[in-house]
């Protein structure tokens, strides 16, 4: 059962900032088929990143880390927006949100129609040798063609996504920190919000004077401290219920 007192302030203080963002996790894509990482059944369940997610371990062994990928690109390459992307990119059109900043590589919230969106963790659409330095698009890679390799060099690609101990692609961070000290509202949707330095924009937010709004299953190491308050439950099922308010209160 929503907490409809929730979803009618939520509205409310979309409709008075000046300025909101939008800060999201894998949650926000597990409606969409994409497991996330760290609930129960999550990848990191399935495989340890500290074996399958860390540089060095794609380095030691490309074979091994496409194992883990080839599980991901396989979800990815068939994943719709869910109601949470579709909602979204509603309150960009109606001009009530400026900015996404997302750790998903799913690209599901450009394919929801979303326009300014920050991916804070790279992407899947694009792999790089890092032999000969060829990149190469991953739109156009079939399963069949996963571990995918360089045409040019034949080297196992890897994906454009951060992986742990590679830093923030620069662009994406410095941006997505300025995005955080000048909006008045974020919504952070679907993060266990533990990362970093990802996990810092809601801080850097609260700490500019922002209203921080939580839409998670469970609460977080930012509920009670950081966030104005949770909205438990689906991001599939309340954000669309604030886009509806929204609308009524507009
Ligand atoms: N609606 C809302 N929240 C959900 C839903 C849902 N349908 N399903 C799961 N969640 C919540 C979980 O309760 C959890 O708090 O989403 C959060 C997902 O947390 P993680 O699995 O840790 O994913 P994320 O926070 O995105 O991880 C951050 O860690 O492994 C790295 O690079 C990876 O970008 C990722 C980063």
């Amino acid at each position: 059962m929503m907490n409809q007192k929730l979803i009618e302030r939520a509205a409310r203080d979309l409709l008075t900032s000046k300025k909101t963002i939008a800060f999201t996790g894998a949650g926000i894509s597990v409606e969409s088929g994409i497991p996330d990482f760290r609930s129960a059944g999550g990848l990191w369940e399935k495989f340890d990143p500290e074996e399958y997610a860390h540089i060095h371990a794609f380095y030691a062994n490309p074979e091994k880390v496409w194992l883990m990928l080839k599980d991901m690109f396989t979800l990815v390459m068939t994943a719709k927006p869910n109601p949470a992307h579709l909602g979204l990119a509603e309150l960009e059109r109606m001009g009530l949100l400026s900015t996404i900043i997302t750790q998903n590589v799913d690209g599901l919230h450009q394919a929801a129609g979303s326009k300014n969106v920050i991916e804070f963790h790279g992407s899947h659409r694009t792999l790089s040798c890092l032999k000969c330095g060829t990149t190469t698009d991953g739109t156009l890679l079939q399963i069949e063609d996963l571990p995918a390799r360089c045409p040019h060099c034949s080297s196992l690609l890897k994906p454009d996504v951060v992986f742990f101990g590679e830093p923030i692609p620069p662009g994406a961070q410095a941006t997505s920190f300025r995005e955080s000290r000048s909006c008045q509202l974020v919504l952070v949707v679907g993060t266990s919000a533990v990362v970093y330095p990802a996990a810092s924009i809601p801080i850097m937010a609260k700490e500019a004077g922002a209203t921080v709004i939580e839409i998670n299953m469970e609460p977080t190491p930012l509920t009670g401290h950081v966030s104005d308050y949770l909205i438990s439950g689906s991001a599939g099922k309340i954000i669309p219920a604030i886009v509806e308010e929204v609308k009524r209160q507009r």
